[in-house]
């Protein structure tokens, strides 16, 4: 039976694909540290079982479309803690960031349009526009300028009559990029001149280091009515298995209409929304120990990398993640060897290749994305194992 072009030309996720060889590997007693996905190993505040436990009901009933009008403000309080105001029916809750993602797409865009998105990218972006014929239009960023935005004029370039938006996320997932301010208003005067909305993606923000601030898109004046604020559970809080996330505009004719497609799917569960309202009530304490524990490690990949001869990468001073330069013909080839091949005392590491990351062909074959998810005495031995399996490598060839 045939299948729709559509499906069959979305690619599989790069962060995945070699799943098959780690499990492999790790069958025949290899021990592998996971840098490959973005999966915290942080404990989830204890609150949100503790709302889940003590939730008083005998019949787990269908929630409201938008959602449980607990969380909703709790997520408004937790946007007005940086002074940005948003009205109850400004705000749905959706099943992750991701869901909010895909009903963005399909809210405001034909098939056909363009979305013009920084690469690299989170690498799910091309599922939630593919599959509905939606396309990306990557704006290029370099490894050697930080990943930072190009020139008005290089963005300005790449819009079509087809563009309908700006996507991106910030801080960057894979880059570990945060936008500076200057960055923000830039890309909100281009969405204001060429009638875009923006897609500001805020899933990590909160994982900001070296005492900067992650800058919410909400804080930019004059572009009320097309941003559109992606937000989700998921890493803040280290809830990944929660699917809570929220879609958050002040074009409220948007959310009328996302709302139908809530409808649609009747609602998002119940009980993970009860315990997910206690997670944004978290104080500012919360977030700084976790933000502190991921800049120790953030500070461990640094140094190694720093060390390595021949490796570039800028210091990466958000999210969890940094995408790095290798001194490699093709970091896939290399990856697959570490696995395969190399190991010290049993063990070996995993890395995502960041060729998947990019839309653009032939950009980021000797490239990896590190997630440092792992703690501070594995991240350690998993960069020393990073380095020696470089050297090994490189006096093979
Ligand atoms: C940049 C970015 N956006 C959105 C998501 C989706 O998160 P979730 O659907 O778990 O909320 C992720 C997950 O890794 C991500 O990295």
């Amino acid at each position: 039976m045939k299948l729709s072009n559509r499906i069959m030309s979305m690619q599989e996720s790069p962060v995945r694909k070699l799943v098959p060889i780690a499990t492999k590997v790790k069958k025949n007693g290899k021990k592998v540290y996971h840098l490959n996905i973005g999966q915290p190993d942080i404990e989830t505040p204890k609150v949100f079982m503790e709302a889940i436990n003590n939730y008083d009901t005998t019949v787990i009933k269908y929630s409201f479309s938008q959602g449980e009008p607990t969380l909703i403000n709790a997520i408004r309080d937790y946007f007005a803690r940086d002074g940005i105001i948003f009205d109850e029916d400004e705000i749905l809750i959706t099943n992750g960031g991701s869901e909010a993602l895909t009903f963005t797409t399909i809210a405001i865009c034909d098939p056909g349009d363009e979305i013009l998105v920084p690469e690299p990218f989170y690498t799910n972006y091309s599922g939630f526009t593919g599959g509905v014929n939606v396309s990306i239009k990557p704006i290029t960023t370099k490894a050697e300028e930080g990943f930072h935005l190009p020139s008005k004029e290089d963005i300005v370039r790449l819009i079509t009559p087809k563009t309908k938006a700006i996507l991106f996320s910030n801080p960057g997932n894979p880059t570990g990029t945060i936008l500076r301010i200057d960055e923000l208003e830039m890309l909100a005067e281009i969405a204001k001149e060429h009638n875009l909305y923006i897609i500001s993606d805020e899933v990590y923000r909160g994982f900001a280091y070296d005492g900067l601030k992650g800058i919410s898109m909400g804080s930019i004046k004059g572009v009320d009515d097309r941003v559109i604020i992606i937000e989700s559970v998921s890493k803040r809080y280290s809830a990944c298995g929660a699917r809570i996330g929220s879609l958050a505009s002040k074009n409220k004719e948007l959310i009328k209409n996302v709302l139908k497609l809530c409808q649609a799917r009747l609602c998002v569960a119940t009980l993970e929304q009860i315990g997910a309202a206690e997670l944004y009530k978290l104080t500012d304490e919360y977030t700084q120990s976790v933000k502190d524990e991921y800049q120790s490690r953030r500070d461990i990949v640094y140094k190694t990398l720093s060390e390595i001869p021949g490796v570039v990468c800028e210091k990466p001073t958000g999210a969890f993640y940094v995408v790095v330069k290798l001194p490699v013909k093709n970091a896939e080839d290399f990856i697959i060897w570490m696995l395969e091949e190399f190991e010290e005392d049993g063990e070996t590491i995993m890395m995502a290749p960041a060729e998947g990351f990019y839309a653009t062909k032939g950009l980021g074959i000797d490239e990896v994305r590190i997630a440092y998810v792992l703690n501070t005495t594995d991240m350690k031995r998993a960069m020393y194992l990073l380095r020696k399996g470089l050297e090994i490598y490189n006096k093979k060839l």
